[in-house]
C-alpha cells in the first residue's frame, strides 16, 4: 500500500470511511474480508478470524452430575415417549453444535432392565462402552451382544443395530461417535425401517434375529496372531472392524502384562484397539486405546492435533490441559481437545488409574494433517513419531 504514505488526511480519513462501508457490504452480501490492512483492529484480524469460531475447549464432565439425571429421565421419558434417551456431552466451546471435541460426539444412556429399543442404522460409526450393569445388550448385524462394564461394543456405519439391557438392574453405557465429522461432511444420514426377508418378502421387524453366535467376534479374533479360515472376514462396508465386541478383561490382562515395562514417557502404557484383519483402527475416523498409569505416575506433556475424549475406568487422578487442572473419577469425561497441551497424573500411590480413550487420530493421518509433539524432562520440544 506504497499509495498510503502519499495520502493527505482527508484523503486518509475518506478511505477508512470507504473501508468500513465495504465492511459492512461483505458483512451484508455474507461475504468475509481477507486481507490484512489494519492489524490492530481486533475485527479485522484476518488471521485471527480465520482460526477463530468454535473451538471446543478443555472440559470434564463428572459422572457424579450425570447419573441422578439419567435416573430421572428414565422416570419422566419412557421408550413409548421416544426411542432415544441420552444425555449428550455439549462441549461450551462448541454449543449449541452437539459435539464433546470437534469431531467426535459422546452419549450416555441409561437402560432400564429388561428393555430393548428397535433397530436402526446411520453412515456414523459409533462405539458403545458399559459402565454398569453386567447385561447391556446391543445386536449388530445379527450377532446378540451382552456387555459389561469396560466392554467395548462397534456398530459400524450402515450396520443394522438394536441396544438395550437384558438385565434385571439399570445398565448405564457412554458412547462415541464421529457424527460431528460427519455433519461437517454432509453424510449424516439414519434408517429406523428395519426389515428382515421372510417368505420372500421384507417385513418389518422390531427386533433383529440372531445370525451368528453370541461369542462370535470374541471367539473367532479374540486369539491374536491367529484366525479361523472357514469365518468370512467381509462385514459391513468392509472399512471398519469385523471384530464387534472387544473385552475389557483383554485389555486389563494385556495392559497389566507390560506394568513394568518402561512405556511411553508421554502415555506410559497404552494400547490401541485394531482391525485384527488389517492391523488399522478399527474405524477409519475414529480410534481408541486402554491406558494404564501406574500408581503415581506422571506423564510428560504433549500436544497434537487429534482431539481426545478420556474415560476414566479405575483410579482417579488429573489432568492438566493448557495448563489447568482437571481432576477426574471413574467415569468422567474429559475432553482435550486438538492442539491442547496435556499430562496425565496418577494421583493414588498405591491404585492404578486405568483410562479408556478415544481419538479422531485416523482421520488427521488419513489427510495428512496429524501432528503430535511432546515436551522432554528438559523442557525440549520434540516431534513424536507413529508409536512415540
Ligand atoms: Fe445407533
Amino acid at each position: 500500500m506504497s499509495g498510503s504514505t502519499t495520502e493527505l488526511p482527508h484523503q486518509r480519513d475518506n478511505r477508512k470511511a470507504r473501508l468500513d462501508s465495504l465492511y459492512e457490504r461483505l458483512d451484508s452480501l455474507d461475504l468475509a474480508p481477507y486481507w490484512a490492512v489494519e492489524k490492530h483492529r481486533e475485527d479485522h484480524d484476518e488471521d485471527g478470524q480465520v482460526l477463530k469460531g468454535r473451538r471446543a475447549v478443555p472440559y470434564v464432565w463428572r459422572y457424579a452430575d450425570i447419573e441422578p439425571l439419567l435416573h430421572q429421565a428414565a422416570e419422566l421419558v419412557t421408550m413409548d415417549d421416544s426411542e432415544r434417551r441420552s444425555i449428550v456431552l455439549v462441549n461450551p466451546g462448541m454449543a449449541p453444535v452437539r459435539a464433546t471435541v470437534s469431531t467426535l460426539y459422546t452419549a450416555y444412556r441409561l437402560n432400564d432392565p429388561r428393555e430393548i429399543m428397535p433397530p436402526h442404522r446411520h453412515s456414523i460409526n459409533a462405539v458403545r462402552i458399559g459402565l454398569t450393569g453386567e447385561k447391556n445388550f446391543t445386536g449388530v448385524e445379527g450377532e446378540p451382544i451382552t456387555f459389561g462394564p469396560g466392554d467395548i461394543v462397534l456398530t459400524p456405519a450402515d450396520a443394522w443395530h438394536n441396544h438395550g439391557n437384558h438385565g434385571d438392574d439399570f445398565a448405564v453405557n457412554v458412547s462415541v461417535l464421529d457424527l460431528p465429522l460427519s455433519e461437517v461432511l454432509n453424510a449424516a444420514s439414519f434408517e429406523h425401517d428395519y426389515r428382515e426377508e421372510e417368505d420372500g418378502r421384507l417385513v418389518s421387524r422390531r427386533e433383529q434375529s440372531a445370525r451368528f453366535h453370541d461369542d462370535h467376534s470374541s471367539r473367532t479374533y479374540g486369539f491374536g496372531g491367529l484366525r479361523p479360515r472357514f469365518v468370512s472376514h467381509a462385514r459391513g462396508s468392509g472399512q471398519h472392524s469385523p471384530m464387534y465386541v472387544y473385552r475389557w478383561e483383554r485389555t486389563l490382562a494385556l495392559l497389566d502384562s507390560f506394568r513394568d515395562h518402561e512405556g511411553s514417557p508421554w502415555d506410559s502404557i497404552m494400547v490401541e484397539y485394531t482391525d485384527p484383519v488389517s492391523g488399522r483402527p478399527v474405524y477409519p475416523t475414529m480410534t481408541f486405546f486402554g491406558q494404564l498409569l501406574r500408581p503415581g505416575e506422571r506423564t510428560l506433556a504433549q500436544r497434537q492435533n487429534a482431539s481426545l475424549v478420556c474415560f476414566p475406568f479405575q483410579g482417579s487422578g488429573h489432568s492438566l490441559i493448557d495448563g489447568d487442572r482437571f481432576d477426574w473419577r471413574p467415569y468422567d469425561a474429559v475432553a482435550i481437545p486438538g492442539g491442547a497441551w496435556y499430562e496425565h497424573v496418577n494421583d493414588s500411590d498405591t491404585e492404578d488409574a486405568i483410562l479408556f480413550v478415544a481419538s479422531d487420530e485416523p482421520t488427521l493421518r488419513t489427510l495428512g494433517f496429524f501432528r503430535r509433539h511432546g515436551r522432554t524432562a528438559d523442557g525440549e520440544v520434540v516431534a513424536l513419531g507413529v508409536n512415540g
